[in-house]
């Protein structure tokens, strides 16, 4: 594989098409902020996953929407939605400041849409609510974004009154005409040095410039002189995201388009990384997926401290409680939420969220899906620290296939194996809907993602497993579905559902499962169990007697009008 090609997965990611969790999980229920305080409150209370949160506020307007932007936020319209929004923002902080008194949390994010549309007043006040109801750790980073034209002395120096360390800045772009295309037409490259040597004058300790790679109209010629103009202004680091195809933001013309700016950007980060002294003095060069940062070396805190501000917090143990309409809130291991509520009145009753529960066991399935997806490897050491026994089920998960060669392993890491298709995706698609459909009727997420994998491996042509076991396998139609029931000599591989006298019975969905046969299926184990502990059968028994163990599935299938299969 030549060099090109290692970097271009490096950066692009193995799967470019996947940005962050909600594309693969969604959300699937709506509830209120009083649920939503009851759930923090349990999760700050019991989880340990409850000590590192940070606090996002998120302010949804923009002047207007740039074309390309896959951010959260409408056009503002009115002033007044400022204020009614600000007045929004102090009930939801008072009303849940309680709960939150014992955090220290980690970090302040003000982001958006355009935080700089509040006026220097409205800045200030905004700083003193979340003072007022919320602490942070000393030392905490408080950052903000700003749009550079939208900046003035007044609201720099504002957000510095307010404690904020750290300013982002929206460049985008220095080009007047690509500028112009994504309709972003009050900025421009004086607005924009003016903004960040403003930011240095207010005493920043932390200034960032975000820009964006493969904007129309933009070539990598006149990209990498706008790179270099506003390293001149010595921003302390640069974010350099590639454009990414939202539902929100209409980027790229067609996915061959996408692929050859991708491609691009990634000869363009090699040949940067190449000639860096010469082109960029003083800078050093991270590649993250999708993402080019420039970090000076006057940086003073580890460049890496800042990542979970962006959409990288998938991947790190962090919570946060977003605040404000679109916010997005994430229990580690519980809970993922985002705050639909537009400006009615203050109602912690209405249904203004929506969510989905989630568990250790499914945050490391993901995790490691992500990874594999994303960075074309998953280091399942890292995985075990940071959730402990809950890596168990996939770690049985990943054997099987690694044993059928779906998945490559070499030591602790994962790699994507001998195809591209990552098999973790449409087993956590499996696990997904089978977590929501149980979810919905009150019986708890599925957590496990043996489950799913059984019926997917199910499916897989016989004879593929080497150290195949004697397993006797009843399939079975359900609920409009097909599933089986597997009973074997137990081992230590795999989690049964039940193990009696040495045999391990469970059970699979040869497609998506259906919430109205989960239930019975539990019952049906219950039952099988018992008939197998009545019968005395040992682990040898299992296919000495398959005629006989076969016949206690089927009755007990029959019994509930459940037909049978081959
Ligand atoms: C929440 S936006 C706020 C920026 C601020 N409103 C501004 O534009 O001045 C944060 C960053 O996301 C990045 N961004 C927005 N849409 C993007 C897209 N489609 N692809 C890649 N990056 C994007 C931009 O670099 C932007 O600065
Ligand atoms: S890039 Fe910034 S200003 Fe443009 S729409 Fe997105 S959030 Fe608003």
């Amino acid at each position: 594989m030549s060099m090109m090609v290692d970097r271009t997965k490096q950066l692009l990611g193995h799967y470019s098409s996947l940005y962050s969790y909600s594309e693969i999980m969604g959300f699937d229920r709506r509830l209120s902020l009083a649920q939503v305080r009851r759930h923090w409150r349990a999760f700050l209370r019991s989880s340990p996953f409850g000590r590192e949160v940070g606090l996002h506020v998120h302010i949804p307007y923009c002047r207007r929407r740039c074309t390309y932007c896959d951010c959260s936020s409408q056009p503002l319209g009115s002033r007044t939605r400022l204020d009614a929004h600000l007045e929004r923002l102090r009930a939801e902080m008072r009303y849940l400041r309680d709960d939150f008194r014992a955090v220290h949390m980690r970090r302040l994010y003000v982001g958006g849409g355009t935080p700089n549309l509040l006026s220097p007043a409205q800045l200030q006040c905004l700083a003193a609510d979340v003072d007022a109801c919320f602490r942070l750790r000393p030392g905490a980073v408080r950052s903000i974004e700003f749009a550079p034209e939208l900046t003035s002395a007044m609201k720099l120096e504002a957000a510095r009154a307010g404690g904020f360390d750290r300013i982002s800045f929206g460049v985008q772009s220095l080009n007047p005409r690509v500028l112009a295309a994504v309709q972003r037409d009050r900025m421009s490259a004086t607005r924009a040095e003016r903004a960040v040597r403003g930011g240095h004058a207010a005493g920043f300790a932390e200034i960032n410039v975000d820009l964006i790679f493969g904007l129309a109209g933009e070539r990598t010629c006149s990209f990498h002189r706008g790179l270099r103009e506003v390293a001149r202004w010595g921003p302390h680091t640069v974010t350099v995201q590639l454009l990414a195809n939202s539902e929100l933001g209409s980027a790229y013309r067609s996915r061959g388009h996408e692929r050859a700016v991708a491609r691009r950007f990634a000869g363009y980060a090699e040949q940067l990384e190449a000639r860096l002294d010469v082109e960029l003095p003083g800078y050093r060069l991270a590649l993250r997926p999708r993402t080019l940062v420039l970090v000076h070396e006057s940086l003073l805190r580890p460049w890496e401290s800042w990542l979970d501000f962006y959409s990288g917090q998938d991947r790190v143990s962090v919570s946060t409680l977003g605040l404000g309409t679109f916010a997005q809130s994430r229990m580690h291991t519980a809970w993922h939420l985002q705050n639909m509520d537009h400006l009615a009145d203050f109602d912690p009753e209405a249904r203004h969220y929506q969510g989905r529960r989630f568990t250790p066991e499914l945050e490391a399935t993901i995790d490691a899906t992500a990874a594999l997806m994303i960075e074309g490897r998953c280091d399942l050491a890292a995985l075990r620290h940071r959730y402990g026994p809950a890596v168990e089920p996939l770690e049985q998960v990943v054997n099987r296939l690694v044993a059928r060669g779906q998945l490559g392993r070499s030591g602790a890491f994962l790699s994507a194996g001998g195809g591209r298709k990552n098999p973790l995706l449409p087993l956590l698609r499996d696990l997904s809907q089978a977590s929501a459909a149980n979810d919905r009727d009150g019986r708890g997420p599925v957590t496990d993602p043996r489950l799913a994998i059984q019926g997917r491996l199910a499916e897989a042509p016989e004879g593929q497993a080497p150290g195949q076991r004697a397993a006797l396998k009843v399939n079975f139609r359900a609920g409009g579905s097909r599933w089986f029931v597997q009973v074997e000599p137990a081992t230590d591989d795999r989690r049964y559902y039940k193990v009696v006298g040495g045999v391990g019975i469970f059970y699979g969905s040869h497609g998506p499962w259906s919430d109205e046969t989960e239930h019975p299926l539990g019952q049906l184990m219950e039952n099988l169990a018992r008939r197998l502990a009545a019968a005395r059968y040992s682990a040898g028994d299992v296919t000495d007697h398959a005629p006989q163990v076969r016949s206690l599935v089927v009755t007990e299938l029959e019994a509930r009008g459940w037909s049978t299969e081959g």
